[in-house]
């Protein structure tokens, strides 16, 4: 494995990424790591990551010196390159301009990470701070224009420094230089894969598990349901999946989760039907927030009231990934992470004095939709769109009702027919149906009518931060809006929403 120690970069979360294509396992840890921990990990090599602090500056983040005496290659990149020059007696300066963008890398050694590497290629510069004078031992491998040590090495003691970044896409021939450090410089072996994950993951729960009993909060989406499967094949009848029906899920949504879990994978399961509860909680309630609260605090309700009726539960599962544990640390934190709350599940470990387990903490969501085909999940439930935990109740603008809930479920369902009738629903990053709560004048025969106006809503994404609106053929939108205004009583105008994230947000409230 490699590790990363967590200088701070914003490009951290890449670098392990870049490591995992290669099929190389890798862990981020923070500087504050203790030295029998890296020696736990066994480490192959230790990528220092970037940062945006200056080495000499206040509170500059510093990991255990000891961590360049360990024999184990180790790659500095930006920040973690300052950090390892100046530890090792050379000296950083402070530029007096900040180099940020491309550049031409001019390759002096075409060998240890630039085998194969062209002469001059491009790279990715962000920094401040750059070398000024190389410790003993080391030999400048590559310059640019403004930097003449983007590059340098000390071969004996297998340490490698880069000014630029090679995780980013914009640094042409990162890839190759990362695949240099990995096998040529680390030795490593391409043995990461989800099937060595699935036993790994499987040893590690029974471990800290033992014979206790676990619960999950179920939500039918891909992180939570991945997770079950997991859990339940580790532990079995030890797992108790909850599943709340909050009364704001898509039509059908229930009897999907049900069938799947209980029925075909026979996973202890059970449900609370809560939908009327939730109704009630939200009866005249028109704010946005107010209404995630209260769906969010009365989740928690009735999940701790399942949760009471099964005896002896000691611990919590959550579908937590790993960009979510590394955002919810401080970047020069403890070793303890502060575990961010996931979504709907948020504030239960506390209140039910529960442990956590967390068995897909250091996956990306990628690695968990591979993790659950591996696991014989369905290409339905891998490849779900997201759906929020507020659910249909963010989908209508006002009041949430019984009445309106069934007219956007109804319409909603019919999108989604058209959706995968036509082959964009995996395409998409989600598609939905909004309502509008606002009349409009129609005429439908001769008569005059006067009803509700439905949005839709179809975005393209990689991850939920931007979405542009999905270009839908005119056809494929012109049926859909025929069939809802034909087939849904109460809405009577279809209008498609051309925002995308930012300005807008994904979903209307
Ligand atoms: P926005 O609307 O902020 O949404 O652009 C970004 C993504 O997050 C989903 N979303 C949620 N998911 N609980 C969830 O589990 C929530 O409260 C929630 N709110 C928004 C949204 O569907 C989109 O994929």
């Amino acid at each position: 494995m490699i590790l990363i120690i967590d200088f701070g970069s914003q490009y951290n979360q890449l670098i392990a990424r870049r490591v995992r294509e290669h099929h190389v396992y890798c862990q981020i840890e923070p500087p504050s790591i203790s030295m029998a921990a890296i020696k736990a990990l066994k480490p192959e090599g230790i990528i220092l990551s970037g940062g945006p602090s200056s080495i000499y500056s206040k509170g500059a983040p510093r990991v255990d010196k000891g961590i360049l005496d360990l024999g184990i290659p180790v790659l500095g990149i930006c920040y973690g390159l300052h950090y390892m020059i100046d530890s090792l007696g050379g000296k950083i300066i402070g530029s007096t301009k900040r180099e940020y963008g491309f550049a031409e890398l001019l390759v002096k050694k075409q060998k240890g990470m630039f085998a194969g590497v062209n002469k001059r290629t491009q790279c990715w510069m962000s920094h401040g701070d750059s070398i000024g004078k190389l410790p003993a031992g080391f030999t400048v491998t590559a310059s640019t224009d403004n930097t003449p040590i983007a590059a340098a090495e000390d071969v004996q003691r297998n340490f490698y420094a880069l000014q630029f970044h090679p995780e980013v896409v914009h640094t042409k021939e990162g890839k190759k230089m990362l695949a240099n450090f990995l096998f040529n410089i680390c030795r490593c072996k391409k043995s990461w894969s989800m099937k060595s994950f699935i036993n790994h993951a499987i040893e590690e729960i029974r471990q800290q598990v033992g014979s206790q009993k676990v619960i999950l909060g179920l939500s039918g989406g891909v992180d939570s349901s991945v997770a079950a499967v997991l859990l339940h094949k580790a532990i079995g009848k030890q797992l108790t999946c909850v599943f709340v029906d909050n009364g704001v899920l898509r039509a059908g949504e229930a009897e999907r989760v049900i069938e799947m879990f209980k029925k075909n994978l026979q996973i202890n399961l059970r449900f609370a039907r809560a939908g009327q509860l939730f109704l009630r909680k939200l009866k005249g309630v028109t704010d946005p927030e107010k209404k995630r609260k209260i769906i969010g605090r009365t989740f928690i309700e009735i999940f701790d009231q399942e949760a009471g009726k099964i005896k002896n539960v000691k611990f919590l599962a959550q579908g937590t990934l790993y960009p979510d544990l590394i955002e919810s640390r401080s970047a020069f934190g403890g070793p303890s992470a502060v575990i961010k709350s996931h979504h709907n599940v948020g504030g239960l470990p506390k209140k039910m004095n529960l442990q956590l387990v967390e068995p897909l903490k250091h996956l990306f969501k990628d690695e968990v939709r591979l993790l659950g085909k591996e696991l014989g999940l369905a290409d339905d439930v891998v490849w779900r769109q997201p759906f929020p935990g507020p659910g249909l109740a963010i989908r209508i603008i006002g009041e949430v009702t019984a009445q309106r809930l069934s007219i956007l479920r109804n319409a909603d369902t019919i999108l989604l027919e058209e959706i995968r009738a036509n082959n964009l629903y995996y395409k998409l990053w989600q598609s939905f149906a909004v309502l509008l709560p606002l009349k409009s004048v129609g005429i439908m025969g001769d008569q005059r009518t006067y009803e509700n106006i439905l949005a839709i809503r179809a975005v393209t994404s990689d991850d939920a931060m931007t979405a542009d609106w999905a270009q839908l053929p005119h056809s494929i939108l012109a049926r859909i809006s025929t069939r809802i205004i034909n087939e849904v009583r109460g809405v009577n105008r279809v209008v498609y929403d051309i925002s995308s994230k930012p300005p807008s947000t994904i979903e209307w409230e």
